[in-house]
């Protein structure tokens, strides 16, 4: 899903002779910031710290494969996406792309909203005391049991995402003697992945109530009738790992078109828009993403232009993005096990983890890059594929990249940029013991997450 290219040579060529394949000009030992955590350096004996703590030292305390996150840098772009949007707009953290108590805590404390979609990322936001009215709670097939629980603890919103859920939704907040500030979910048209968006085919999805042919104004036209429902606004999310602003442009000035509509048909000015998430992190130095106050910018101006062209107040804007946050602060320890040199092909190297550590690169053919960080070294570059411990060919974590051509069994080696939908989307594929998140801040490392254990799953194996 990333859009960088290939390390060197075509994309997707598999089998590819090794003398086809250019060398990088980059050094082995540079750590790009594009795709690394802020407090990330290579120190001058060549080994690589983060948050002041030598990796290898983490390694030993922690073991292999781990997640190190860093906590300076989470809260730093949380500051640098609220500061960006202001007073004036709302910043909701996609819970989803890496959720844990932790988190929560350093969210309420730099002031961001959490956007949760399930029952358990409800209950680890409540439990880990974010106030229940900075909650947005999402998902498209919502249980009668998650939307009492979330209107009973009063959460800020909760997005609509069908015409059977509005019912669901009015009818338990009338039945709590409450009625519940709400969003519609539209699809606006436009599916936005990487830099291209599609103006076709996009209605074609479980997500929302399509604009297009008039469903979304039905759905408006009931959420106002039934009384246990407040609306408060229209939601939309276009895709992900987007770096292109043009397609949250069509969708700002599609749901500002709503609004109108609804001005008109009802006498009614919706106060709040949503605009989702979805902006793209770098995974290797080919991707550029936007800044904080760049996005915050032009969505800032697309709907205050488009409101004032249709004669609407400017409403409050939220947004609620997930990987960028969190994607670019943690990076995978791997230790390198077996190392395979395939005969003008490439060299495998294998890493203690694996597809049930970071399922991305086989499920979305998501590009990463990787680096040697126990140690620099000065020898030539190696094309390699990272590849997993796991029964599976396609368990690869890097399929292109280069590394030193002296590595050995044992070193360490780092995949940055795996913050967001790797711990959440990890499995225990062949029993694997899904790796702990390990954040680090100011030479201190914690434990926020620990590492599972054989005991852990074998609890839940009751014979
Ligand atoms: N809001 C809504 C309603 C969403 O559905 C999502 C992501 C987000 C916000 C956050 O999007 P972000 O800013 O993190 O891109 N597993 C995939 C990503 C799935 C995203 C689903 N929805 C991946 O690993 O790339």
């Amino acid at each position: 899903m990333s859009r960088s290219a290939h390390p060197a040579g075509p994309r997707h060529a598999d089998v590819l002779p090794e003398g086809h394949w250019t060398a990088p000009a980059t050094d082995l030992n540079a750590l790009d910031e594009k795709v690394w955590s802020r407090t990330v350096t290579r120190d001058a004996d060549g080994a690589v710290s983060v948050g002041g703590i030598e990796v290898a030292r983490l390694a030993e305390e922690f073991g292999t494969p781990a997640y190190i996150l860093d906590e300076s840098d989470f809260r730093a772009r949380c500051r640098a996406w609220a500061e960006a949007f202001g007073a004036d707009a709302d910043v909701f953290y996609a819970g989803k792309a890496f959720l844990s108590r932790a988190v929560v805590r350093w969210l309420k404390e730099e002031g961001l909203n959490l956007d949760v979609c399930s029952g358990g990322e409800l209950a680890t936001a409540l439990d880990a005391g974010m106030p229940a009215e900075r909650i947005a709670f999402h998902g498209n097939n919502k249980t009668i049991a998650e939307i009492e629980r979330a209107v009973t603890a009063g959460v800020g919103r909760i997005v609509l995402d069908s015409f059977q859920e509005i019912v669901r939704v009015a009818h338990v907040a009338q039945g709590l003697g409450t009625r519940q500030r709400v969003q519609i979910r539209v699809t606006v048209g436009v599916e936005a992945h990487t830099h291209e968006f599609i103006a076709t085919a996009h209605e074609d999805q479980k997500f929302g109530i399509a604009l297009a042919d008039g469903q979304a104004a039905e759905a408006v036209r009931r959420a106002l009738t039934l009384d246990g429902l407040e609306l408060v606004g229209i939601h939309s999310h276009i895709g992900s790992q987007i770096f292109d602003m043009a397609g949250f442009e069509v969708s700002a000035r599609r749901v500002v078109g709503l609004l109108a509509e609804i001005r008109d048909e009802h006498g009614v000015e919706l106060p709040e828009i949503d605009l989702g998430g979805g902006l793209g992190i770098a995974y290797t130095s080919e991707d550029d993403p936007r800044e904080p106050h760049e996005i915050a910018k032009a969505l800032g101006d697309i709907v205050t232009r488009e409101c004032e062209s249709a004669g609407l107040a400017t409403p409050r804007i939220s947004v609620e993005p997930g990987r960028a946050i969190v994607g670019p602060t943690a990076f995978t320890l791997y230790e390198v096990g077996t190392i395979k040199p395939l005969e003008g092909l490439r060299t495998y190297v294998s890493v203690d983890g694996g597809m049930s550590d970071n399922i991305r690169t086989a499920l979305y053919d998501a590009e990463y890059s990787v680096s040697l960080v126990s140690r620099s070294s000065d020898a030539g570059p190696m094309l390699v594929r990272v590849v997993g411990k796991h029964c599976e060919s396609g368990d690869i974590v890097v399929k292109d990249a280069f590394l030193p051509s002296d590595l050995a069994p044992g070193d360490l080696i780092a995949v940055p940029a795996t913050g967001a939908y790797c711990r959440s989307m990890a499995s225990n594929y062949n029993h694997a013991l899904r790796p702990p998140v390990v954040a680090v801040r100011d030479g201190r490392a914690r434990v926020i997450v620990r590492r599972e254990t054989e005991e852990d799953l074998l609890r839940l194996d009751v014979g």
